[in-house]
């Protein structure tokens, strides 16, 4: 894989992303969010795969992953006008199907080819596969790092307000309700992640998303999390009551662990 290669392969991308445009700036936006998105899940996935130790080959490889880790998001928002795979498709699937429908990988022998689609595919379930081989594995745990730790700058800046006006979008239509639900509460505080079949309200989505620490697999995230001071600036935006204070006690003491 040398550097011409993945120059090509992002001409591509950004080909296939121009051909989504809407007058809509609403809409818009949120293909340009996406966009923005990908390109800032390639820098991350760099920065972590320098520190952890991969080599300039290894790197241009990663930075496919994070480059076509949601290509299928454009297709979902532009046919259904949600990120919600429940309530659409599944984004990783349907990206898959795109990169085979336009034989973008068809440089990579099949090993590689399986490899760059695995990590797509496991990017975004909630568990990691159980019997996928070492190399598999170690991809996928870095593509879902670096794309967590994009989505934890992108929905702060939006709770906190940085983003200007509201974008369902985002917070996935949850109901912006007092209070957080049990479930939510029972896992975390157990240091594990939540199920979004748990999630009822945006409360209970900013916490799923403050539990994606325990499912971190990397110090340099965690390194950066903390820098973005992701988890504060979380804090700063849900209810101060004595579950999500205690709940804040375990995202921490494990944020200061690892
Ligand atoms: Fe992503």
């Amino acid at each position: 894989m040398d550097v011409k290669e993945l120059y090509d392969l992002k001409i591509w991308f950004t080909n296939y992303v121009s051909t989504f445009n809407f007058s809509n700036p609403d809409l818009q936006q949120n293909i340009n969010l996406k966009e923005e998105h990908t390109k800032q899940v390639c820098r991350n996935i760099i920065l972590i795969g320098k520190q952890i130790g991969l080599n300039d080959d290894e790197l241009r490889f990663a930075e496919i992953l994070a480059l076509f880790h949601d290509l299928g998001r454009f297709e979902q928002y532009s046919k259904y006008r949600t990120f919600m795979d429940s309530r659409s498709e599944d984004h990783a699937l349907l990206g898959i199907k795109i990169l085979e429908k336009h034989n973008v990988l068809r440089q990579f022998d099949d090993e590689l080819k399986d490899l760059i689609l695995s990590s797509i595919r496991y990017h975004n379930q909630s568990l990691l596969p159980q019997n996928a081989e070492k190399r598999h594995l170690f991809y996928i745990k870095l593509l879902r790092d670096a794309d967590k730790l994009d989505i934890l700058r992108i929905v702060v800046g939006y709770y906190s307000g940085s983003m200007g006006k509201k974008n369902d979008t985002i917070s996935l239509e949850m109901p912006d309700t007092p209070g957080i639900s049990q479930e939510v509460y029972k896992s975390l505080i157990l240091g594990k992640t939540v199920n979004i079949k748990d999630v009822n309200n945006l409360n209970d989505l900013k916490l799923l998303q403050t539990g994606w620490v325990f499912d971190i697999n990397f110090k340099p995230t965690m390194d950066y999390i903390k820098r973005q001071r992701s988890l504060e600036r979380m804090q700063e935006v849900l209810p101060q009551s004595d579950e999500i204070k205690r709940i804040f006690n375990m995202v921490f003491a494990f944020e200061t662990k690892n």
